[in-house]
């Protein structure tokens, strides 16, 4: 756990920042459950919401705020009373909903769209996202202040899988231990030398497939490891004329998701990602 227990069981707002399928989300939920927090882990993740909707998705309505507020919305906020808000994706979220926020934050007091009434709430807050928050800031597009409300200096950068070899490992071996199953450590060792784009989430899903597709109990190297090959060599390829990880992993994505057909879902599932994390990429493109 990268928190100590002092701010695990504090009240302190925390970030977590993280390519995709780092484990941004496992271990908001690990903090959560650590807590001596009684009330509900909510989890909200601002891409899956067009911008007027994401307002009262938090906040929740009245019913007739809105064409199509057809009954009363409690919103996120109230609904995660004495719990834990985890508000993935922040990088998503309008700077006026930021405004908004950032003033439920200071009086934790709720007043849903189109009431009258306020409400109180108190949430511990977690946030996420892929993304260089600070360099938002600096585009103008998240409010410096916004940014140290939800950071409050607890920030913690979940490094990517290819740079973190020795988790390789710890993943291989966890997977086998609940799985009742070996892993062979040549294999391991093969994986350790893999770019998983996905991080966690495709060296899971990855060790899932071979699991089914494997007759007896030990995971040796056979083809479906060598479509990994592929993946590491489709990104040398594109190496050549990009600067960034992060454009590799973009470019990628890109490529798959025309492979497939411009199919999000089935694109998202290819790389072992959500399809609103895959469309926040394909965003960025356009
Ligand atoms: N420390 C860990 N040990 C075992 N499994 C893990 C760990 N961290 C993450 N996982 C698993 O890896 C997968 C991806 O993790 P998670 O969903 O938390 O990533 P994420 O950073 O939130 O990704 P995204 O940005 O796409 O939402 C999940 O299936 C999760 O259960
Ligand atoms: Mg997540």
């Amino acid at each position: 756990m990268p928190f100590n227990k002092n701010i695990i069981e504090s009240n302190v707002s925390l970030l977590l920042e993280g390519e995709t399928g780092t484990g941004k989300s496992f271990l908001a939920k690990k903090i959560h459950e650590n807590s001596n927090l009684l009330g509900p882990f909510i989890h909200v993740n601002l891409s899956s919401f067009s911008l007027s909707l994401i307002e009262s998705e938090l906040f929740g309505h009245s019913k007739g705020a809105f064409t199509g507020a057809v009954t009363d919305k409690i919103g996120a906020l109230r609904e995660a009373n004495r719990g834990t808000l985890f508000l993935d994706e922040i990088d998503s979220l309008p700077i006026e909903v930021q405004t908004k926020l950032l003033l439920f934050l200071d009086s934790g007091l709720v007043r849903p769209v189109g009431a009258m009434k306020e409400y109180e709430s108190q949430v511990r807050l977690i946030c996420a996202s892929g993304q260089n928050l600070k360099k938002l800031v600096e585009q103008g597009k998240m409010r410096k202040d916004f940014f140290f409300r939800i950071s409050s200096g607890f920030q913690y950068s979940l490094a990517p899988l290819r740079k973190e070899k020795e988790k390789i490992a710890q993943v291989c071996m966890s997977f086998a231990q609940d799985n009742n199953i070996q892993v062979e450590s040549k294999l391991i060792h093969y994986y350790q030398n893999c770019e998983w784009p996905g991080n966690i989430r495709q060296l899971i899903g990855h060790l899932r497939k071979k699991t089914i597709s494997t007759k007896g109990r030990v995971l040796y190297f056979d083809e479906i490891d060598q479509s990994l090959g592929h993946d590491i060599a489709v990104s040398n390829e594109i190496l050549g004329g990009v600067k960034t990880l992060k454009e590799v992993q973009t470019q990628y994505c890109l490529r798959v998701f025309h492979e497939c057909g411009e199919k999000v879902s089935e694109g998202a599932r290819i790389l072992g990602i959500t399809p609103a994390t895959l469309r926040s990429y394909l965003r960025q493109i356009n």
